[in-house]
């Protein structure tokens, strides 16, 4: 019998044709002048346009929003139009394509911000942390907190790049809120140290959360809107006091503002599916009425198990999916999978990302 997995999800109106979902990755290769999208990424994402859903890397709203160098943005007419590649190339075999909207808060370099200003975020704490800049590795700057007035400029660029989104063909959209950048920096206790309504309780830590998705609820449905969370994740310097609680009352807020599906980060992002002992994703994942994406270090065999016992709905498979344009057919068939190499993950050219073999190609 064929695998659960393998079969179609309803997604609102969006008919999935299987639950292998290619996770954001970031690999910094848009066009340096202006952080466009263009003909590579289009062919990159069109190779994989088998997944049940890609949800492109993570794209900045604004130029304040950006983190690293040659990440692609969503608030130009160039990257509209560079996006447009995208998307036209990946409806053309047949995919679904939403794309992740990303404001990395402190989690930036003044080299890489709007008249070397400062970075913006909860509270004026440094992150130990690094990012990438022109000339590699280095420590993120000191930020400013956000003033309460700017906010309203915040959910404006939000909806600017939501409304982008869609002028640019995504099927819809996944709000970042997770590994550490601005909406993550808002959730936890660690890094929110406000006094004002978005600060402080539990309730006026998500408030920025909550605001975030009724803009971009306007702009797409909410059954084509997803929200990624890593509650237990420490990557970029993060901490909670109490996450269970934190997380409980995001999910709470993505589930009153009708999502289409929850998506988590199980574990330390990009490290491990360890969870600490107050950890509870069932728990969570019990506060959402649509679909549960479940992500990190997921193989074949625990894909199929999670989807079989309906612990997930959907996978997100990242490294897997860099490295196998068909990974779908892949885990179908159970056939060996290409090993990805880490030292082209992060810029570059068509090397290490439009490179790699489909199954027919290592077998002809
Ligand atoms: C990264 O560039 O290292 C990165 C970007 C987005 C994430 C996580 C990591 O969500």
């Amino acid at each position: 019998m064929q695998a659960k997995l393998f079969t179609p999800l309803q997604l609102g109106d969006l008919t999935l044709p299987n639950r292998v979902v290619m996770a954001p990755l970031t690999r910094n290769r848009a066009l340096p002048d202006g952080d466009v999208p263009h003909d590579l990424n289009a062919r990159y994402y069109a190779q994989r346009a088998s997944a049940g859903l890609i949800i492109a890397e993570a794209t900045q709203i604004s130029p304040e929003g950006k983190g690293y160098i040659q990440t692609p943005g969503i608030y130009s007419d160039a990257q509209v139009a560079g996006w447009q590649k995208v998307t036209d190339a990946v409806h053309a075999k047949g995919g679904c394509i939403f794309l992740q909207l990303w404001h990395v808060g402190r989690i930036s370099h003044v080299s890489l911000q709007p008249d070397g200003q400062q970075p913006v975020a909860p509270s004026p704490m440094t992150a130990s942390a690094q990012t990438f800049i022109e000339t590699g590795f280095a420590d993120v700057s000191e930020p400013r907190a956000l003033e309460t007035d700017e906010i309203a400029r915040l959910l404006d660029d939000y909806r600017k790049a939501a409304e982008n989104a869609k002028a640019a063909g995504f099927d819809g959209v996944e709000l970042h809120s997770a590994n550490g950048y601005l909406l993550d920096q808002f959730l936890r206790d660690g890094t929110n140290k406000r006094t004002d309504a978005y600060g402080g309780s539990v309730e006026n830590r998500t408030r920025l959360l909550a605001e975030v998705l009724d803009t971009i609820t306007k702009v797409f449905s909410p059954k084509r809107v997803g929200v990624r969370f890593s509650p237990f994740s420490a990557f970029n310097d993060m901490s909670d006091s109490d996450p269970m609680a934190t997380f409980a009352t995001a999910v709470a807020r993505a589930n009153d503002a009708g999502l289409g599906y929850l998506h988590l980060v199980e574990g330390e992002m990009a490290q491990s599916r360890n969870l600490p002992p107050e950890a509870d994703i069932a728990k969570l994942r019990a506060g959402f009425d649509g679909a549960y994406m479940a992500n990190n270090g997921y193989n074949r065999q625990l894909a199929i198990e999670a989807v079989e016992s309906d612990a997930a709905d959907l996978i997100a498979f990242g490294r897997p999916f860099l490295a196998n344009p068909d990974l779908v057919e892949r885990l179908e068939k159970d056939a060996p999978l290409n090993e990805p190499d880490q030292t082209t993950f992060y810029g570059g050219d068509a090397r290490g990302y439009t490179d790699y073999p489909t199954l027919e190609e290592v077998t002809a």
